[in-house]
C-alpha cells in the first residue's frame, strides 16, 4: 500500500531546495531550524512512532489507584471547542501539547477535531459553543487557527493524525428525514449543509498540512452497519469529502468506534451462523444488522469507502479505549442453541442493554491497547476517547461549555426512538461530558480485556 502521490511532493520540495540553495542565499524555506522540509506522509503514521501521552490525562490516571499501569499510553487530546486551542480553564493549549510531544521524543500525536456548528444534533451530552448557523466562526476562529499551528515547521517531523468531526456525518443519514429516529437538529444541520462544509473545509485546511493525516469519523457497526446505512453513509462521507475546495486525496483514512462501546471481535458467533435454521441476523441484539463487531465492519466499510472513491490507501482506526468487555460477567463460550436469542444472548460480549447505548456504559472495560497496523487494512487501535472522561451527566449540571443534559446518561430513563426505548445502561453519578469519571475509571480497569 504506497502512497506514491506524496512521492511527487518530497520530490517537488527538494528541488525547491536546490533551486533556493542555488540562487545564492540560502533560504529556510519552511521557516524552521533544518529539520525543515515536511517528510512525505508514509502510509501508516502509527508505524514504528511512539505515541504521545498527554500529560493532562496522564496525571489524572496516575491519581487513581492502580491508574500507573496505563497512564503511559498514548490517547486522544479533544479539541472541543475554540478556548481548547490556547488552553481552556487553565488546560495545556495545542501548541503545549505539540511542544511537549516535541519533547517527549513523540512520533505521532492523537488530536480530535470537535466543534462544528450545532454539534452533537441527535444528542445533547456534548452539544457545543457553535450555533447551527455559525460556520464561518468555525472556520475563522477554529479550523484556521489550528491549520496555522500545525503548519509550523518546528512541527514538520512529527506525524499529526486529526480525526475529523466525531458523530457528524452519520447522523445526517440516519437521524434526519422522516426517519422515526430523526431530530430537528439533525434536520436543521442536513438542510443547511453546515456539517458536510465544515468536515470538507477542515479536511481541506488541515489536510494542506504535509505532515497532517486526516481520519474522518465513520460511526461504528452499530451505527452504519444495517443496510439502510452502510453505502449512504460513504457517499456523504465522499460529498464532504469533496466539500469546499477538498479533494478525497485529503484523506488518508477514517476512523470508527470513537467513544463508544461495540466489541472488537465477538468469537462466540458470527454473522453467517443460524440456529435451527434462523440466521443470527434475526436475533434481537444483531436486528438485521451485516456486522457483529468493529472489526470485521471496519474492514469491510474500508471496501465500500474505496468502491465510492476514495483511495485505494486508506487505512482504519478503531478506537478500543472502551470496548473490552472483560471481567466476570464475560462469556467464556457460545451460548446455548435453543434459538438464535438464547445463542447470541449467551454468547456476546458486548453486554449493552441495547447497541444504540451511548453514555457511560455500565459494565464496560477497557480494550485493546493502542497499537500499530494489528490486522488487515487497519492503521491502529487507538485510545481516542480518553479512558475515564465521562460521556456525559446523569443529571442536569449548569455549565459554561455548552453541554445539554441527555437523559441517555441519566440510568433511569426510559429511553427513545435511538435505542428502541430501552434503558439507556448507563452508570449513575457521572460527571459532565469530558470531566474525569473516577467510577467509571475504575470499572473500566477492572473488565479489562485483555486484562491489565
Ligand atoms: C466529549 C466531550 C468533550 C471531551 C470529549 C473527550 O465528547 O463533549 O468535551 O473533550 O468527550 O472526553
Amino acid at each position: 500500500m504506497s502512497r506514491t502521490h506524496h512521492r511527487s511532493r518530497t520530490l517537488l520540495l527538494a528541488l525547491a531546495t536546490v533551486l533556493a540553495v542555488s540562487g545564492g542565499t540560502a533560504v529556510a524555506l519552511t521557516g524552521g531550524t533544518g529539520a525543515e522540509a515536511a517528510a512525505a506522509r508514509v502510509d501508516n503514521p502509527y508505524a514504528g512512532a511512539k505515541g504521545y501521552v498527554n500529560p493532562e490525562w496522564k496525571a489524572k490516571a496516575d491519581a487513581e489507584p492502580g491508574g500507573s499501569r496505563i497512564s503511559s499510553q498514548p490517547t486522544g487530546v479533544w479539541l472541543d471547542r475554540i478556548a481548547a486551542i490556547q488552553g481552556a480553564n487553565g488546560k495545556m493549549g495545542l501548541r503545549a501539547h505539540l511542544d511537549t510531544a516535541l519533547r517527549q521524543g513523540a512520533g505521532v500525536i492523537q488530536l480530535v477535531i470537535y466543534n462544528l456548528p450545532g454539534r452533537d444534533c441527535a444528542a445533547l451530552a456534548s452539544n457545543g459553543e457553535l450555533g447551527p448557523t455559525e460556520i464561518d466562526r468555525y472556520k475563522t476562529e477554529y479550523i484556521d487557527p489550528i491549520a496555522r499551528i500545525l503548519a509550523d515547521s518546528k512541527y514538520a517531523n512529527l506525524r499529526i493524525v486529526t480525526t475529523v468531526e466525531i458523530d457528524s456525518l452519520p447522523n445526517l443519514v440516519t437521524n434526519t428525514g422522516g426517519r422515526p429516529t430523526a431530530t430537528p437538529e439533525c434536520d436543521v444541520m442536513k438542510a443547511n449543509g453546515n456539517y458536510v462544509k465544515g468536515v470538507g473545509y477542515a479536511l481541506n485546511k488541515l489536510g494542506a498540512v504535509p505532515n497532517v493525516y486526516n481520519y474522518v469519523d465513520a460511526g461504528h457497526h452499530g451505527w452504519i452497519g444495517w443496510d439502510d446505512n452502510f453505502a449512504a453513509s460513504a457517499q456523504i462521507f465522499r460529498e464532504a469529502a469533496t466539500a469546499e475546495g477538498s479533494t478525497v486525496d485529503k484523506v488518508h483514512g477514517f476512523i470508527t468506534n470513537t467513544a463508544n462501546y461495540s466489541a472488537l471481535k465477538e468469537e462466540n458467533f458470527k454473522i453467517g451462523d443460524s440456529v435451527n435454521g434462523r440466521s443470527v441476523r434475526e436475533s434481537k441484539w444483531v436486528d438485521w444488522n451485516r456486522y457483529t463487531d468493529e472489526l470485521s465492519f471496519a474492514q469491510a466499510f474500508r471496501n465500500q469507502l474505496v468502491s465510492t472513491g476514495f483511495r485505494s490507501d486508506i487505512g482504519m482506526l478503531i478506537d478500543t479505549s472502551r470496548n473490552g468487555w472483560g471481567g466476570t460477567a464475560r462469556p467464556t463460550g457460545p451460548g446455548p442453541t435453543t434459538d438464535v436469542n438464547t445463542y447470541v444472548e449467551g454468547g456476546r460480549y458486548d453486554r449493552r442493554i441495547h447497541i444504540g447505548n451511548w453514555c457511560n456504559q455500565s459494565g464496560a472495560g477497557l480494550g485493546e491497547r493502542p497499537k500499530a497496523a494489528p490486522a488487515a487494512g487497519i492503521d491502529a487501535y487507538v485510545w481516542m476517547k480518553p479512558p475515564g472522561e465521562s460521556d456525559g451527566a446523569s443529571k442536569e449540571i449548569p455549565n459554561d461549555e455548552g453541554k445539554g443534559f441527555d437523559r441517555m446518561c441519566d440510568p433511569t430513563y426510559g429511553g427513545n426512538a435511538r435505542n428502541g426505548y430501552n434503558k439507556p445502561g448507563a452508570l449513575p453519578d457521572a460527571p459532565l461530558s469530558g470531566h474525569w469519571f473516577s467510577a467509571q475509571f475504575q470499572e473500566l480497569m477492572r473488565n479489562a480485556h485483555p486484562k491489565l
